[in-house]
């Protein structure tokens, strides 16, 4: 935020080509922003060449050049690029959400929307970039710091493990259709944030370095685990937790390494309370774990690996939905098999057979 908006109210610029709904923001939003308005992209360069604004709320379908276009606009031009953009729309499409945050919108607005959430949502919008500003301005906490850290760690996972081909990129794109959809879902809108789905996403290729420390001849054993060797192989996610716990020892304020360990601990936890290592149940299993859990099963299931022969995808989908409420989170099941569709196309994209 600019030191105007902490001092007085924050700037919010709202560009809608419907003179209705821009009236309605003025309406809803100026006890609490400063709101300026713009109906095309004209008005719109005109009223950030005059002031600033903390967050814009920008219309999806305009007629000319549309939102996403306005929207690369902003995120290409430099003195431009560091507001945060909320799409606002009437359509269902979610395409449009998921390409949104592809180009770096920081939030998504369905119309017709709640007045009190659209304010939450805004107010949650501006506390993000403060933090980020604050965060940006102490070099430890720099976040190129903490992804370069993850990219190394990753990079040495996939090299012990490297009979998974393309895994980890599957996992992450899974992950990444998943968490969207369920952005958008009534039980966990109000719990993924753009920050969240960033935060998951990148973090998923972490989910097995653990493994580093499992000996070869369990790790690449062709033949079934015995109940021995599958007791060393179950502290992947314990010994993995304990790297990251040493990392944090080092960098405490890397916010990023608390969902790391969540996901390198948790991610075998069962929805029942049947998993290891500490056998939580339901939601006390963290969010990021559960959906890690989902895509590294899924990919497990439908890949050839050195002790087993790849299932059909369809059978995968079926097994998922068996498992729903005793193994896996039935709302993430639900969501996971709703964007079926982009999962396969994931597959087969990324097939390493
Ligand atoms: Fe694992």
């Amino acid at each position: 935020m600019t030191e105007r908006a902490i001092l007085n109210k924050p700037r919010v610029l709202c560009i809608d080509d419907s003179k209705s709904q821009l009236t309605l923001f003025q309406f809803e939003l100026s006890d609490s922003y400063e709101v300026a308005v713009a109906s095309n992209y004209e008005e719109s360069l005109a009223c950030l060449s005059a002031e600033m604004p903390d967050v814009i709320l920008l219309d999806m379908n305009m007629p000319g050049i549309d939102g996403l276009e306005f929207l690369d606009i902003l995120r290409y031009t430099p003195r431009f690029k560091a507001i945060p953009v909320m799409m606002v729309s009437g359509d269902q499409d979610p395409e449009h959400l998921k390409e949104s945050f592809r180009r770096g919108a920081s939030d998504f607005i369905h119309k017709p929307y709640d007045p009190e959430e659209l304010d939450l949502r805004i107010r949650r919008t501006l506390n993000v970039i403060n933090q980020a500003t604050v965060k940006a301005k102490t070099p430890s906490q720099d976040l190129s710091a903490q992804q370069l850290m993850i990219q190394s760690l990753a990079d040495l996972a996939s090299t012990r493990d490297n009979e998974t081909g393309q895994h980890l990129v599957r996992i992450e794109k899974y992950v990444e259709a998943l968490v969207i959809e369920a952005a958008k879902s009534e039980k966990f809108k109000d719990k993924i944030d753009m920050v969240f789905v960033e935060t998951v996403t990148g973090l998923a290729k972490l989910h097995d370095i653990g493994k580093v420390s499992i000996p070869d001849h369990i790790l690449h054993k062709p033949e079934r685990l015995t109940p021995k060797e599958f007791e060393v192989m179950k502290t992947h996610t314990t010994k993995g937790a304990e790297t990251i716990e040493r990392l944090q020892e080092s960098f405490p304020t890397f916010r990023y390494l608390d969902t790391a360990k969540d996901i390198i601990l948790y991610h075998h936890e069962r929805w029942d309370g049947k998993g290891y290592p500490e056998g939580l149940a339901g939601e006390n299993i963290p969010l990021s774990a559960r959906i890690i859990a989902i895509a590294d099963v899924f990919d497990a299931i439908t890949m050839k690996r050195v002790y087993k022969h790849a299932q059909p995808i369809i059978e995968a989908f079926v097994l998922l939905n068996d498992e729903s409420g005793s193994h896996f989170d039935p709302d993430l099941v639900s969501i996971f098999l709703s964007v079926s569709k982009a999962i396969t196309e994931i597959h087969n994209r990324y097939n390493d057979q």
